[in-house]
């Protein structure tokens, strides 16, 4: 049985003293949410304070970024993966789609960020998914497709067991335009059939596929009924501890 993942994306959102409030008030509301795991993602300043107050708690932290070198150096603004272990992150999101789109990440440094974390023990959160225009052009598998060889070329079935997938469409991000739950189960579908291939069918069965994009607390069950649909990647409803409380705690 794959357990599903919620993770709540803060993007760039938040001073310190508001991501402590946000998680401190997030804690008692999925203290009990045993049915899933709980990952929120602060900005990098408000990480490990972030992290030390939710010592204890179900709720894990990931980073938004890591640098695609794993050793430290002379990298002037970026931060490791080991850094961001030490500073109590256990995932990492990587190749969100706003850093494709904004910051020109390409697949081949989506895989060297997914190397350096896996190397220094993070769990990464790779992020894909098609523009509007590709799929209005009947493209949105070829381009997901490209994105999982490209993004996963080198890594072995074994590195699959610390690796989640977000299908995100960048058409449903942050637009109140949610995938259908019946449009992302065939995207999901189309995922682990890829990733069978790729490795074999029993590490992509027991792989984690995440949904993303406008994902809210009236839509996530319908979402989470979806056979291949393991958990949700969630933006602008994971900014308010209740909201996001609402979508971790889908099933009651
Ligand atoms: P929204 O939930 O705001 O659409 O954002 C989705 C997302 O990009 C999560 O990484």
């Amino acid at each position: 049985m794959r357990k599903p993942v919620i993770a709540g994306n803060w993007k760039m959102h938040k001073l310190v003293a508001e991501s402590v409030a946000t998680a401190l008030a997030l804690r008692p509301l999925v203290a009990n949410a045993n049915h899933c795991e709980v990952i929120i993602a602060p900005v990098f300043t408000a990480l490990k304070t972030v992290a030390d107050r939710l010592e204890g708690s179900n709720i894990r932290i990931a980073a938004q970024d890591c640098a695609p070198e794993a050793k430290q150096g002379a990298h002037t603004g970026e931060v490791s993966a080991e850094m961001l272990r030490d500073a109590g992150a256990t995932h990492v999101i990587i190749g969100h789609s706003e850093r494709r789109q904004f910051y020109g990440e390409t697949d081949a440094f989506v895989l060297r960020k997914t190397q350096a974390a896996l190397q220094s023990g993070l769990t990464a959160i790779v992020c894909v998914g098609e523009m509007l225009e590709q799929r209005e052009a009947g493209m949105a598998e070829s381009v997901v497709r490209a994105q999982l060889e490209g993004g996963m070329r080198e890594l072995t079935p074994s590195d699959l067991d610390r690796i989640i997938i977000a299908y995100e469409p960048v058409w449903a991000i942050g637009t109140g335009r949610t995938a259908t739950p019946e449009q992302a189960q065939e995207m999901h579908a189309f995922v682990r059939r890829v990733l069978s291939e790729r490795f074999s069918t029993a590490a992509s069965d027991a792989l984690r596929i995440l949904y993303g994009g406008s994902v809210k607390p009236d839509n996530a069950a319908g979402l989470m009924k979806q056979a291949d649909i393991d958990g949700a990647l969630v933006g602008g409803a994971s900014l308010e501890a209740e909201s996001f409380a609402n979508i971790i705690n889908y099933n009651q």
